[in-house]
Parts: C-alpha cells; sequence; structure tokens
C-alpha cells in the first residue's frame, strides 16, 4: 500500500479507508455462496484448506496492492469460510450478524479505545457502564448491579465463578484458597456449558468441584435431584458454594427451573450464577420472558449478545446484582486504576482483561437502530421456528425427536426402521459428517444420555419453515443414502 497508512484524522487517510471499505465490501459480496443453493461450508476437505493456507505468505518483505490481497484472501480465504447466513447452517449458536453492528465494528477498530482506563476510553467508559446497566434494568436486577462486557459465554462464567469462589472466601483472594476450599462444590446441571467445569479448574478448584445434578425428561435441571445433592453435601462435609442454573443449555436449550434454583442458592447460602448465554434475549420478548422468570434472583449472570443478540462475536456480559461484589477483580495498577483518580471509573476493576475493545459501540448502535420490539419478534420467530421444527421431526417416521424444543434449539436423530442401535449412533455420525463434507448442510452433532444425537440450532432469523423442513428432507435422504451405500 502506497497510500497513508494510518487514520490520522487527514482528508486522504479518511479517503483511503473508503477506498479500503468499498474494496472490501466487493470482496465480501464476491465470496458469498450461489444464489438458491445451500453452500454454508466449503466441500474441499480439512487437508485441502491446510493446502491453501500453507501456500499464503501472510509476511511478504514488500507490500502487495490491496485490492490484489483482498481479491486473493476473497478467493482462499472468505470462499472457505462457513456462512453463517445460509439457513442450512444450523449447527452452532454463533448468528448472521445485524449489518449495523458489522459496520460499526470498523468504528470499534479505527477509533481503538481500550476500555481498561478512563484516560484511554473516556466516553466509552460511561457508555459501556450504561449499557450494562440498561441490560440489569431490562432483565429485572434491582438498582445497585453492575457489569462488564467480556469476550465471550466462557469469559462471563469464569468471572460469574471467580466472584462465588471469593464470595465463599469472604473476600479478593489475596493468599491463595483458604484450607476448607478443597471441600466447595459448585452445583450445575448435567447440561451445563463445558466452561463451567473449565473455570472451577482455572480457580484452582479443579473440575470435579462442579458436581453434576441429574436432569428431567426435558433436560432441565431436576429439582429434587439437587435437594439429594445438597443434603448429600450436608451430610459428607461438602460445601455448595455456588448453584449455577442455565437458561437455555447448549444440546437441548433447556432452561433450568430458576427460581427454584435461586431458593436452595438462598437457603444454602451460595452463590446464585445463572448462564443465560442463550436465554438472556428471552427478555426482549413479553411472549418469552416468562420463561426466564426467577433470572432477575441471580447474583450474576451470563448474557451473550454474540448468539440471539446478533452481535459480532465477541460480545458478551457478565452482570451482577450487587456491584461491591466485582470489588474482589480489583487489582491496583499504579499506571491504570490509581487511587488518587478516584473521581473517574476504570473498568479494568471490573474486568479479568486489561486492554480491551469498545465492543458496547457495535451494541449500542445496533441495539439503537433495530429496537426491542423488532428484536423480540426475532427471537420469537426463531422459538417458534424450534418449536415447530421438533413437530415435523416428530411427524417424521425416520426421525426421533430427543428432547422438546425450548428456546431455539431441535435434538433429534435419524431413526429408520430395522436398524439396531449401534448402528443407528454410526449412522448419525455418517449423516452429519456426509451433510458436512458435501457442504451443503452444517448440521450440530453431541451425545445426548449415551446415544449420537442431531441438532438443530436456529439463530437466523432469516430461516423460514420451508427452509427448516427442506433440511430435515435432506438429514432423511442422507441417512437412507447411507444405508443403501453401506447394504
Ligand atoms: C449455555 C452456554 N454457555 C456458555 C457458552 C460459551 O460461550 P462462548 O462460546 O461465547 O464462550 C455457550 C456456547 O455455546 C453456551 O451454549
Amino acid at each position: 500500500m502506497t497510500g497513508p497508512l494510518f487514520l490520522d484524522g487527514s482528508p486522504a487517510a479518511h479517503d483511503a479507508l473508503r477506498a479500503a471499505v468499498a474494496e472490501v465490501l466487493t470482496v465480501l459480496a464476491s465470496a458469498d455462496g450461489p444464489p438458491g443453493e445451500h453452500r454454508p461450508f466449503p466441500s474441499a476437505g480439512p487437508a485441502r484448506l491446510r493446502e491453501i493456507a500453507d501456500a499464503i505468505e501472510p509476511l511478504p518483505d514488500e507490500a502487495e496492492p490491496l485490492g490484489e490481497v483482498l481479491a486473493d484472501v476473497g478467493r482462499t480465504v472468505l470462499a472457505h469460510g462457513a456462512r453463517v447466513t445460509d439457513p442450512w447452517c444450523a449447527a452452532h449458536l454463533h448468528p448472521p450478524t445485524l449489518l449495523t453492528a458489522a459496520a460499526t465494528e470498523l468504528a470499534i477498530a479505527a477509533t481503538n479505545q481500550s476500555m481498561d482506563s478512563y484516560d484511554q476510553a473516556p466516553m466509552a467508559t460511561y457508555v459501556e457502564d450504561r449499557l450494562v446497566g440498561r441490560l440489569n434494568a431490562l432483565i429485572g436486577l434491582p438498582e445497585g448491579g453492575s457489569g462488564v462486557l467480556t469476550s465471550g459465554g466462557t469469559a462471563s462464567n469464569l468471572l460469574g465463578l471467580l466472584l462465588a469462589r471469593d464470595h465463599a472466601a469472604g473476600g479478593a483472594n489475596l493468599s491463595g484458597l483458604p484450607p476448607g476450599a478443597a471441600r466447595w462444590r459448585i452445583l450445575a446441571s448435567a447440561g451445563a456449558h463445558v466452561s463451567v467445569r473449565q473455570a472451577a479448574a482455572v480457580l484452582g478448584l479443579g473440575r470435579d468441584a462442579v458436581v453434576a445434578v441429574t436432569t428431567d425428561d426435558d433436560g432441565r435441571m431436576d429439582v429434587a435431584a439437587l435437594d439429594r445433592t445438597l443434603a448429600q453435601l450436608a451430610q459428607t462435609g461438602g460445601v455448595p458454594i455456588a448453584v449455577v442454573g442455565t437458561a437455555g443449555t447448549t444440546d437441548t436449550g433447556a432452561i433450568d427451573p430458576l427460581t427454584a434454583l435461586a431458593d436452595r442458592a438462598a437457603a444454602a447460602g451460595a452463590w446464585f450464577h445463572v448462564d443465560a448465554a442463550v436465554g438472556s434475549a428471552l427478555v426482549l420478548s413479553d411472549r418469552l420472558r416468562p420463561l426466564v422468570a426467577g433470572l432477575e434472583r441471580a447474583d450474576s449472570i451470563t448474557a451473550d449478545l454474540h448468539k440471539l443478540w446478533w452481535q459480532p462475536i465477541g460480545a458478551s456480559a457478565l452482570l451482577v446484582r450487587d456491584a461491591d461484589a466485582l470489588g474482589s477483580v480489583r487489582e491496583p495498577a499504579d499506571y491504570l486504576n490509581r487511587t488518587e483518580d478516584d473521581d473517574v471509573l476504570n473498568l479494568v476493576d471490573r474486568s479479568l482483561d486489561t486492554s480491551r475493545r469498545f465492543d458496547a459501540l457495535k451494541i449500542l448502535v445496533s441495539l439503537r437502530a433495530t429496537g426491542r420490539r423488532r428484536l423480540a419478534g426475532l427471537v420469537e420467530h426463531l422459538v417458534d421456528l424450534a418449536a415447530k421444527a421438533g413437530e415435523a421431526v416428530r411427524r417424521r417416521p425416520d426421525l426421533e425427536l430427543l428432547a422438546p424444543p425450548q428456546t431455539v434449539t431441535v435434538l433429534f436423530r435419524c431413526r429408520p426402521d430395522g436398524v439396531d442401535a449401534d448402528r443407528l449412533d454410526a449412522l448419525n455420525v455418517d449423516v452429519q459428517r456426509r451433510l458436512l463434507a458435501s457442504g451443503r448442510a452444517v448440521v450440530g452433532r453431541t451425545r445426548y444420555r449415551g446415544r449420537v444425537a442431531l441438532k438443530l440450532t436456529f439463530t437466523n432469523p432469516l430461516t423460514s419453515h420451508d427452509d427448516v423442513a427442506a433440511l430435515l428432507v435432506a438429514v432423511g435422504a442422507e441417512a437412507s443414502a447411507g444405508l443403501e451405500e453401506a447394504a
């Protein structure tokens, strides 16, 4: 590149940025899949992708023209991406993004404010604070709460459970875990996200400090089982320091009975953390909000905005009921959150990150430019889509619904007549792999109660019932083809 390298406020720099953005947009358009065809995934396999990547020189000695670099990247990189905009890209919880949020990413990158301290992000600091305050109010947390944005649900769960640990320890972790910490337990449903166990390990409690509480037939934490677990802990000297509810589990979309969990946590003197990475978006809708009743009782909440709030990754929040709880995270640094500057807010005091992006900006812009009512309609559409997909699975004799859809996830498997249990697992693995390898559909695959399960996760508001019906036909056809080839 021969023009300006940096945004220095000059007209020449802005012209160069405009030209570069235009080139990026051209490449984006050309990297879209063929119209009318489902191509959510590259049909080139992993070995070929490795070869293509290895042929790229990321750091040439001399500059290459931006247009050529982007055209090459479009052909080699973007054209071989997973396309979340395709309705048949339905495995995971990463959604298409609101275009207003994607566009605002440019302003975040171009201004590059860092959220750790007021002197790096003056207005941005208060904007993030305002945003988390608004999320708290929407959820129904009382005044006096707080929160901070994180890179994702994993990071939010880690921070929430760190607060739980410090709550149990009676304050910040100054000299390591107290002697009794080996008896501390975190109670979460068997369907809770893996990041809960991971957090327990990072926090020095050990993965096995997480006790998996049995779920009911719908995949929700079984309250009677929770009571039994608590009673057992009381007998054996275990100390429940946290109860973790999940509002929208990863595999079944199940929402734990949050009010009952809040009661149990309160009675046990335990921290109540809710992983609402998925379910936080339900509070946008007056119709769906009752599904997450009890969320407002949480001490801390994970709310992922890069799931059903359609933000580009990363955008998650850790929200807390009591602002003081975040005090245990604070680590004074002479250059950053200086005690004599107590008239300003330094968000590093709430965060496990130091340098951190101004992601609040894209969230704020896109939420304002869309409006709560419209967002609510999008969430409602996806929940309805999952419910109807569940019914469609039930109606098909070659498919079996494994759990009732409760949010945006449909867990099922192929179950053609005359195939024995062992063969069914292999068949379902095969169906998912074949669809992926052909590039036609990205369907989720997991295990549920010991069996291989397929999963559709609906995060794309543009997906229609017809898209889903056609995808189920394609899944069934793939199973038949697999059986025929094996015969
Ligand atoms: C319930 C739940 N919690 C946490 C996470 C982790 O979120 P992230 O991938 O943003 O770290 C996920 C991811 O799917 C999830 O489903």
